[in-house]
């Protein structure tokens, strides 16, 4: 289980009309944090509502880093979807956050130096915890494909341009880029990948992308890790609330929390 404790809120600001960057002063956990892990925060402090809600962890500082102001400081980057996230908007500068992390498996990394290209594929607020991950690889050849239902969905497209990713984006509606769904957009470049290679695709979204995604690719062409988005209870695999099925016959059942958030997208099994 990861660590319980709290940080102080440095900034907590609107960037887009449902989407908010809220910066947390806390060491601890912005020391340990690898990509695609994530953490549970106490979202009100009279208990309404009264499980913590899991985020991943946009960008963070540990204490050595060269930036002095930035030290120990991490972000969230967060939808405004129900309640507890409603709660989230009012955090206000200086106020105490309660946090248990880091929590989760993360994504295992490539080989490095990676001879084979980096594809990135996010729906909504899911590329948040792609961003972490192409920081850390940091090579040229990382592809990333952004998808939301219209041009205030798309994220993160001006830090991953700081990366030199090659970038792609679509809108359901049009309004930026390709207009479809982003597993479409990802798809309609799929021939810039050769068929006789592997690439490593790391994905992370809606479920209904996710099983667009399953059921289109060749896996022998595309290893794909998948961060999934469940409703979580504990957050820290005492619960057994966020499981999904898997294709193991020894461990069909496994928690998103504890053996996830990333699998292996082809052992997912949808119903
Ligand atoms: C590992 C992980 C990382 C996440 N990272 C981020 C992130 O970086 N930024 C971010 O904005 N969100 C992230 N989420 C989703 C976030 O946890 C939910 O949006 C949040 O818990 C909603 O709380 P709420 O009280 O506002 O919504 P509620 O009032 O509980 O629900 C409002 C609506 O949102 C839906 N919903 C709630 N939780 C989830 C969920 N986990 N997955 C899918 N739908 C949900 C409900 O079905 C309902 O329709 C992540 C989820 C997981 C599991
Ligand atoms: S949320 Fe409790 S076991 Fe995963």
């Amino acid at each position: 289980m990861g660590l319980q404790t709290s940080g102080i809120v440095i900034e907590n600001r609107r960037i887009k009309p449902l989407y908010f960057l809220l910066e947390i002063h806390c060491p601890p956990i912005a020391a340990k944090i690898r990509p695609g892990q994530f953490v549970m925060l106490e979202v009100s402090d009279n208990y309404h509502p009264f499980l913590r809600r899991p985020f991943s962890v946009y960008r963070s500082f540990p204490n050595h880093y060269s930036e002095k102001k930035k030290r120990g400081h991490l972000f969230i980057l967060y939808k405004k979807v129900g309640k507890g996230t409603q709660k989230m908007t009012k955090f206000e500068e200086g106020q105490r956050v309660d946090m248990i992390g880091p929590l989760g498996n993360g994504f295992t990394l490539p080989p490095f130096p990676s001879s084979t290209n980096i594809i990135l594929v996010g729906g909504g607020v899911g590329i948040v915890s792609l961003y972490p991950l192409a920081e850390e690889l940091a090579t040229g050849k990382i592809f990333v494909f952004i998808g939301g239902k219209t041009r205030n969905d798309i994220l993160c497209s001006a830090d991953f341009k700081k990366l030199d990713s090659n970038i792609f984006i679509a809108t359901e509606d049009g309004s930026l880029g390709f207009k479809g769904t982003v597993t479409d957009l990802f798809l309609s470049q799929k021939k810039k990948f050769k068929r006789n290679e592997s690439h490593h695709l790391f994905a992370c979204g809606p479920v209904g992308m996710l099983k667009e995604l399953k059921r289109t690719i060749r896996f022998e062409q595309f290893i794909c890790q998948a961060s999934l988005e469940s409703r979580m209870g504990c957050g820290f695999g005492a619960c057994w609330g966020c499981v999904v099925k898997t294709s193991d016959p020894r461990t069909p059942y496994q928690r998103v929390c504890k053996e996830g958030p990333v699998f292996n997208l082809k052992d997912i099994v949808w119903e």
